[in-house]
């Protein structure tokens, strides 16, 4: 049996970590072998990371911070995603290089390019077999942040217009590979989100 990989992508407040754990509940009554993990923080240096690259007081360059996003997305292929994909896992990963290339190139305004090729090089250019972006306005998914009452990270508390130049440039990115992206509209109910990438999934040889 080989591996999935599986990365969920989008805006803040998305609903992101619900599909992966309904996507996880499928797989498994499926009887594969499930692996989450997330970026930043899958690991025990990316926690370390995620601390430093979301709470840090202090200033943090474009480039650093695509750096740091870096090093923990190299750690996690290699000790996480690589080995449980050689087993046969599927592995379901909330946010991975598109993440990168949409907040730190677009949002930050660093080359995409050059900032999905420094991903490439980190993971030793690990695809995904499917990403699923979960697409919403970022006002919507500002207040359903809002309503969660929770503290906002370096990222959250970015201006509404850099979280529209993410959600443009996933889109973009989606449209450029759409063998590998599906695109599902995150105001609709869970259930049926998770049905279309379960459709989606079930369309794939
Ligand atoms: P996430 O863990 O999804 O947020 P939370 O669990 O707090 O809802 O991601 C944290 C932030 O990190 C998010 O605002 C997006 C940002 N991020 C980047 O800017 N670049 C990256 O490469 C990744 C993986 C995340």
């Amino acid at each position: 049996m080989t591996g999935l990989f599986i990365t969920l992508e989008g805006g803040d407040g998305t609903g992101k970590s619900t599909q992966a754990a309904l996507l996880g509940e499928w797989f498994t009554e499926q009887g594969r072998e499930v692996v989450f993990t997330r970026e930043p923080g899958g690991t025990d240096l990316g926690l370390e990371l995620r601390e430093i690259v979301l709470h840090s007081r202090g200033d943090i360059t474009a480039r650093a911070e695509a750096l740091l996003y870096a090093a923990d997305r190299a750690h996690n292929v290699a000790t996480i995603v690589r080995p449980s994909l050689a087993r046969g896992a599927v592995v379901i990963q909330d946010r991975y290089l598109d993440s990168s290339a949409a907040y730190q190139g677009a949002g930050r305004v660093l080359d995409p390019v050059e900032v999905r090729n420094v991903s490439m090089w980190a993971t030793e250019n690990l695809v995904p077999d499917l990403t699923v972006l979960l697409d919403l306005d970022p006002k919507v998914g500002r207040e359903r942040l809002d309503a969660d009452n929770k503290r906002f990270d370096r990222l959250e508390s970015e201006a509404l217009d850099f979280h529209v130049r993410v959600r443009d440039a996933y889109l973009a990115m989606a449209a450029s590979e759409p063998d590998r992206f599906i695109v599902v509209d995150a105001s609709l109910d869970r259930l049926e989100i998770r049905d279309a990438i379960i459709a989606r999934l079930g369309t794939r040889s």
